[in-house]
């Protein structure tokens, strides 16, 4: 029997219509689709009926099907002759450990594919219309990641990730946004930073709050947010559809009366 191949394949941030041409291309071709948690029900529908579906979807803390397992999954399903796509949300390579998965797969000699994905920074950028780079207010970007492995302490750069000239994207990061707001602040950010907070972007179901960084930990566990849920810290939140006017002044004008 001939081995299978598995294409890893990016699902996006949760709407359906910013998935690439090939990437759809590649699910209406899989024999078997192995899923996460974050591919939204939206992406989802695209499966044929005649592919198999399996979810081996994970929540922080809890991992349904460890990682080894979901690696031993893919090389026993290619070997076995099976066209497979790995559908991962976002871009399969930016915190999604598709390269571990591919890692694996390349020393099993699997045959094995990318195709990348609109990484959640850029779907919740776009969505909310903020920009991640703007000439004057930031001149680069950062992607980090605001969970460790096994819940341990945040290692980070934050003397580095503290530069108001860079738009700072977290990741993973609302079980510990306290800390991380306390520790940018600590390093230099200023406490008045503005922030986004985006849960479920590009889904229908997007909620989104802005809030001076001494405040972002405050607001974004008052909106109760249900689902992943991204950050956006720099001066280009400013440009947020939210930011004119309302919430944020509001927010602004207390602290100045709290201090
Ligand atoms: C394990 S990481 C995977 C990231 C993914 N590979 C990507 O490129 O977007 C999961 C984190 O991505 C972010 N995320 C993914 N989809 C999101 C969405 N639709 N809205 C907001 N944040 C999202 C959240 O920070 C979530 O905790």
């Amino acid at each position: 029997m001939d081995t299978g191949r598995v294409v890893l394949v990016g699902a996006g941030p949760g709407d359906p219509d910013l998935l690439t041409v090939k990437a759809v291309r590649a699910i209406m071709d899989a024999e078997v689709v192995v899923y996460d948690r974050l591919v939204s029900d939206e992406v989802l529908a695209l499966i044929p009926e005649s592919a198999a579906k399996i979810n081996v979807g994970k929540q922080a803390g809890y991992h349904p099907v460890p990682q080894d397992e979901i690696n031993a999954l893919l090389i026993k399903l290619a070997r076995s002759g099976r066209s497979v796509v790995r559908l991962k949300g976002g871009d399969p390579f930016i915190f999604g450990r598709g390269s571990e998965e591919a890692a694996e797969l390349a020393r099993a000699k699997i045959p094995y594919e990318v195709v990348p994905g609109i990484t959640s920074a850029q779907g919740c950028a776009a969505s909310a219309r903020v920009p991640l780079t703007h000439r004057g207010l930031a001149s680069s970007v950062r992607y980090v990641t605001g969970h460790c492995k096994s819940d341990g302490p945040l290692n980070l750069d934050w003397r580095s990730l503290a530069d108001p000239q860079t738009t700072l994207v977290v990741y993973m990061g609302l079980a510990n946004v306290e800390e991380i707001a306390a520790a940018l602040i600590s390093h230099g950010m200023p406490a008045d930073t503005p922030a986004l907070a985006v849960c479920q972007g590009t889904t229908p179901r997007e909620r989104r709050v802005c809030a001076p960084l001494c405040a972002l930990a405050t607001v974004s566990r008052s909106a109760r947010f249900e689902g992943p849920v991204l950050f956006i810290i720099g001066h280009v939140a400013t440009l947020a559809a939210e930011y004119n006017g309302n919430a944020y002044d509001e927010i602004m004008e207390e602290i100045v009366v709290m201090a």
